[in-house]
């Protein structure tokens, strides 16, 4: 059977093959090369793996679905970056298993609100988010004060890490229990959020 356009069009199981090979092809070609590329496996100037306290939190962020709500990806938008500061880049999140990038923005981006606002301020709007912004729709999430950190996991959590490339060390993830010790979900939490986007060196 010759190749033609028209053969192919007439024969479903050819052309579904087709289709799968001709996407396959363009799909390998453009992920893969993103796993070798520096600007995506680099981290960026000053990026620290998060140590025991803001892992803790980022967990806690996970299992309360607050990417459902918030985005942590500027994007290069002239009103995005005059509102957030630099946009996001590859390297800043080479740590991060998974990304929490998100796309629904029914809150603002919080990839650059570390050091936005206090820990008192962020207490507060965690515990009720209209005590500070009276027009919010943020569920509010007293429990966290009141509940202790789980200690248990986290050096498993930072060995399963380090064997995906997070240049913990033994030190750390010996201490890493400790840390932890008499602190709420609140807390870590907001260590976390405090610890976001760090100043890009050299951004304009
Ligand atoms: C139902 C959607 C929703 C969810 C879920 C949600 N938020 Fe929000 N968040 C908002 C909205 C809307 C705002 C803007 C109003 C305000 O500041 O409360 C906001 C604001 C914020 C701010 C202030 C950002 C700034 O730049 O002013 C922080 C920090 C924040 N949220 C953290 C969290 C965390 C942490 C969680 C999960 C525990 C969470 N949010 C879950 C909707 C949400």
């Amino acid at each position: 059977m010759k190749l033609t356009h028209e053969s192919i069009e007439r024969n479903v199981g050819l052309l579904m093959v087709l289709i799968v090979l001709v996407i396959s092809v363009g799909g390998l070609l453009e992920i893969v090369p993103q796993f070798f590329q520096k600007s995506t496996t680099t981290p960026v100037e000053g990026l620290k793996p998060y140590d025991a306290v803001r892992l803790s939190g980022r967990d806690i962020y996970l299992r309360e679905g607050c990417y459902n709500c918030h985005s942590q990806m500027i994007r290069p938008f002239r009103a995005e970056t005059e509102r957030y500061g630099h946009y996001s880049v590859a390297g800043e999140f080479v740590y991060d298993h998974p990304f929490q990038w998100g796309s629904k923005r029914t809150g603002p981006d919080l990839h650059r609100v570390g050091g936005r606002y206090s820990d008192e301020w962020h207490r507060a709007h965690l515990n009720n988010p209209r005590d500070v912004v009276p027009e919010s729709n943020m569920p509010a999430y007293a429990f966290l004060a009141k509940t202790p950190v789980d200690a248990s996991t986290i050096a498993a959590k930072m060995s399963a890490l380090r064997s995906v490339g997070v240049p913990y060390t033994d030190a750390e993830i010996g201490e890493a229990g400790k840390l932890l010790e008499g602190k709420t979900e609140l807390d870590v939490l907001i260590a976390y959020l405090q610890g976001l986007g760090i100043e890009l060196k050299g951004a304009k």
